[in-house]
């Protein structure tokens, strides 16, 4: 009678554990600077906790947070919140240090490269942005000179602890069905932490098995 107990206790938990699983996971959106002055891809569909994951490749580059029809004009910094990388230099190869924002809400944003003349030569990206929010940033943006950077790092985590791998080939279709990755060349990945669920679940399952025969 207990064991059967238990038995169903653990079943209850595994069942608990898999119908959580999916709403637990925050996805990571791999957006790479590159060396062709581009933010790839540059334009994203978020939820609220996912993290961007900015990666750098040569020869230096930045992201900071800017905001749509700033009374300042197009790559400035947001006059509040946001978010600012530092520049990434690498001579070859993408920086060892990846950048990581957690995004606060699902409200229409854009960010841009501060290097120099980058963000008016097109060094843009948008998250949730309405049709023409990107092209019209850009047009603004390709009429000024030089970027503004924020004066320190802000707004997120430098870590050489990459969530996203380079080497990954496609989402695993959990994202609900966004396309995050319009460039098509599979960049999202959240492999690590379903890894880490499907362990964590498989754990519970052999505990639920292993109730059932002690009670046989
Ligand atoms: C990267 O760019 C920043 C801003 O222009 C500059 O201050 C810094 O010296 C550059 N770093 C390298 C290694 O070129
Ligand atoms: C572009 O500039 C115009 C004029 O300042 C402004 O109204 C508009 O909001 C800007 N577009 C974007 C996407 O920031
Ligand atoms: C999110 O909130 C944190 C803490 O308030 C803030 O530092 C950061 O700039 C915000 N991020 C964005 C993208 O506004």
């Amino acid at each position: 009678m207990r064991s059967t107990a238990a038995a169903a206790a653990a079943a209850a938990a595994a069942t608990a554990l898999l119908a959580a699983a999916p709403a637990a996971l925050a996805d990571t959106i791999k957006i790479t600077a590159t060396s062709d002055l581009t933010f790839d891809p540059s334009e994203v569909t978020a939820a609220k906790g996912d993290v961007l994951e900015f990666h750098f490749e040569p020869s230096n580059h930045s992201v900071a947070m800017g905001e749509f029809g700033s009374i300042n004009g197009p790559c400035v910094p947001a006059n509040e919140g946001g978010f600012f990388s530092g520049y990434m230099p690498t001579s070859g190869g993408e920086n060892e240090k990846v950048f990581q924002v957690t995004m606060n809400s699902t409200d229409p944003m854009v960010f841009y490269c501060t290097q120099s003349n980058h963000c008016a030569q097109g060094m843009i990206g948008v998250v949730n942005a309405d049709d023409g929010q990107l092209d019209g940033y850009k047009t603004n943006a390709s009429a000024i000179a030089n970027a503004v950077a924020p004066k320190s790092v802000f707004g997120g985590v430098l870590t050489t602890e990459a969530d996203a791998s380079d080497d990954d080939d496609s989402d695993d279709g959990d994202d609900g069905g966004d396309s995050s990755d319009s460039s098509g060349d599979g960049d999202q990945d959240d492999e690590g932490a379903a890894g880490t669920v499907r362990a964590a679940t498989g754990g519970v399952a052999l505990a639920a098995v292993g109730a059932v025969f002690a009670m046989i």
